[in-house]
């Protein structure tokens, strides 16, 4: 029986994609590349040898969801799928609540009707709010932030009621703190569309000279050196954690959140440092204001992950800015 990997074409999904590939496990890709390149398929095929059944579905589209469920044995389920820029969340909600909630809706509709009761979702620390005490714990009162952070609440409640209704559900919430870094082969990467929000593929651009400079929003916090701090962890330990849910759930019944971050914080002008390291690049800043919503400090408590799912980050900041470097190095102009 396959592992259905919706969004199996994203950052965090197709490098899913690979781990449970070179695991031995057997998958079906959806995704409806609104945010993903086709190459993404001949690059996992390349790296792990593997062919497998690919997707091309919008989540939105009921009756192409149910088709795959019909022509396909799926033991359990992947849910990257969704919109997910939080800035744009907050222009947008329509979109994202329907798009976000509705194709998990319909995700989940078809799952029960194929007797398919097993979902790895893709969380996020977002759901931790903005007024709570590091490092954060999985049983902390949670709180959304924007209205991308609410449809992970939401969904996370979603599933929690879905196995309320029926214990033969077994769900893993996967809370997700700054995933950063590429495949060591540089074929797969942080690709995204237009100027980035995000810290790493900005400051890569910057590196490869795509973009002038980087604004560090804020060196005003209470951290050590003023610059906001988060847990970034390599995308290939966070991939390597969906597979360990993944086994989880076969053997255990439940609904359990779990944190997959480092339990270490690392500062905006920390990470420019280790990006100029890795890639004997300067990265030109400069100090501009806080951004709206953003919290000084951030990082996991990492131990349940441990403990339950036997899973731990393994790479340093420095190996996950050498990755980044090497694949922006070799697609300049993304994928
Ligand atoms: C990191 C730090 C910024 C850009 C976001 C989402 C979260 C999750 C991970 C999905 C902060 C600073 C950034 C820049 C900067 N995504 N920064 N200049 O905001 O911690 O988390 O991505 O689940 O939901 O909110 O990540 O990379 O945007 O910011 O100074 O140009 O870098 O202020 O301190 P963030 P980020």
């Amino acid at each position: 029986m396959a592992i259905l990997v919706t969004g199996g074409a994203g950052y965090i999904g197709s490098h899913t994609c690979v781990e449970l590939l070179e695991a031995g496990e057997e998958i079906i890709l959806l995704d409806n590349f609104s945010n993903a390149k086709p190459d993404v398929i001949r690059r996992i095929r390349e790296l792990t040898g593997k062919s497998f059944p690919v997707c091309a579905i919008d989540l939105m589209y009921e009756p192409g969801v149910q088709r795959v469920f019909r022509e396909h044995s799926i033991e359990s389920v992947i849910h990257f799928a969704g919109l997910k820029a939080v800035g744009e969340s907050v222009q947008i909600p329509i979109d994202y609540y329907h798009n976000n909630i509705t194709g998990t809706l319909i995700l989940c509709k078809a799952m029960a009707q194929a007797g398919c009761k097993r979902i790895v979702f893709s969380s996020s620390a977002t759901v931790y709010g903005t007024n709570q005490n590091v490092p954060f714990r999985e049983d902390y009162p949670l709180s959304a932030t924007s209205p991308y952070g609410n449809t992970k609440l939401i969904i996370e409640n979603i599933l929690r009621d879905i196995w309320v209704s029926d214990h033969e559900w077994r769900v893993s919430l996967l809370r997700y703190f700054n995933p950063i870094g590429a495949h060591k082969s540089g074929l797969l990467g942080e690709d995204p569309n237009g100027i980035p929000n995000n810290l790493l593929p900005f400051v890569a651009q910057v590196a490869v000279g795509k973009l002038p400079a980087l604004k560090v929003f804020g060196n005003d916090y209470d951290t050590l050196d003023g610059t906001g701090v988060r847990d970034y962890l390599h995308v290939v330990d966070l991939a390597q954690g969906h597979l360990e849910a993944v086994r989880y759930i076969r053997e255990n019944p439940g609904v359990e959140a779990v944190n997959l971050g480092t339990g270490k914080g690392s500062s905006v002008l920390e990470v420019v440092a280790a990006f100029e390291k890795a890639s004997g690049r300067q990265i030109p800043y400069s100090f501009a204001s806080r951004r709206p919503g953003d919290i000084a400090t951030c990082y996991a408590d990492a131990s349940k992950a441990k403990e339950l799912l036997g899973w731990q980050a393994q790479y340093t900041l420095e190996e996950m800015c050498a990755d980044s470097w090497r694949f922006t190095k070799q697609n300049p102009n993304g994928i």
